[in-house]
């Protein structure tokens, strides 16, 4: 009987692992979209929101290094499925077929590894510049917390090389979730012809949401002039 480490290294074992931390980076993005978009609440409506995770204390980094974690896993193992694909495959087919249902080969699912590598090199710079950035403090409910939603309008209003890098990278996780939550989903077993239809739209369907969702962000504060935008209210 294998043991748990050869099951999960083995090539099924792999895509398996590939799709569940998947799915939990995923899950993990729209709960961060949904804490994003609080900068267009109530003046402290951000701030409020990352008081709440900070409440957690020491907890929290354990869940940034879990996260972290699960990101490593899931680009390992991505990165070593691609490599060994490369191998068994050098030369780049002019035309590109699959057998059985309409094929899912796009430029979002050949460009994978690349999204998913300046993805990760994305989350290590983007946690230096928002979670452990310099900020000011202010109170709320009488208690001081950290300033993020001014960090975060500061950041974007006075820097176009934020602003536009930023909403680039947002077309990027677009491309890799685009190809990643379709391919996800038959990893853990939605394979059936109808399924995998479904999925593909499904697929879709979120990556445009949460790419918009993000980019949106950036542009509009760059644009709108941070606290001078109609739809963001600093105090
Ligand atoms: C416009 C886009 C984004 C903005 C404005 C933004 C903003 C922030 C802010 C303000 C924090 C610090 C939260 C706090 O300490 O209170 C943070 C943390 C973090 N962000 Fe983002 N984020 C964006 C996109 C993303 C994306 C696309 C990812 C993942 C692919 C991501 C991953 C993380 C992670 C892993 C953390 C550390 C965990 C946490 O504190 O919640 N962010 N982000």
């Amino acid at each position: 009987m294998p043991t748990l480490l050869q099951a999960a290294t083995s090539q099924v074992g792999r895509k398996i692992l590939t799709g569940l931390t998947g799915v939990f980076l995923v899950l993990f993005i729209i709960f961060h979209l949904g804490g994003n978009l609080a900068i267009f609440g109530e003046p402290d409506a951000m701030n409020r929101y990352s008081m709440i995770l900070h409440d957690f204390g020491p907890l929290l980094w354990v869940a940034r290094i879990g996260l972290l974690a699960v990101f490593l896993i899931h680009a390992w193992i991505g990165i070593s499925i691609w490599l060994k694909k490369r191998k068994a495959r050098p030369e780049n087919y002019a035309v590109y077929s699959s057998k059985g249902g309409p094929s899912k080969q796009s430029l979002s699912s050949r460009t994978m590894a690349f999204t998913g590598i300046v993805l990760l090199i994305f989350v290590i710079f983007h946690i230096n510049t928002f979670a452990l950035g310099d900020m000011e403090t202010v109170l709320i409910d009488g208690r001081e917390t950290h300033d993020v939603k001014a960090l975060v309008i500061d950041t974007f209003s006075n820097s176009a090389f934020y602003a536009f890098g930023y909403a680039f990278t947002m077309l990027l996780l677009g491309a890799h979730l685009g190809h990643g939550v379709w391919s996800a989903f038959i990893s853990l077993g939605m394979s059936g012809k109808k399924s995998s239809a479904i999925m593909y739209t499904v697929g879709t369907v979120i990556a445009i949401v949460l790419a918009v969702g993000f980019l949106f962000i950036p542009l509009y504060i760059y644009f709108g002039g941070g606290c001078e935008a109609a739809l963001i209210q600093c105090t």
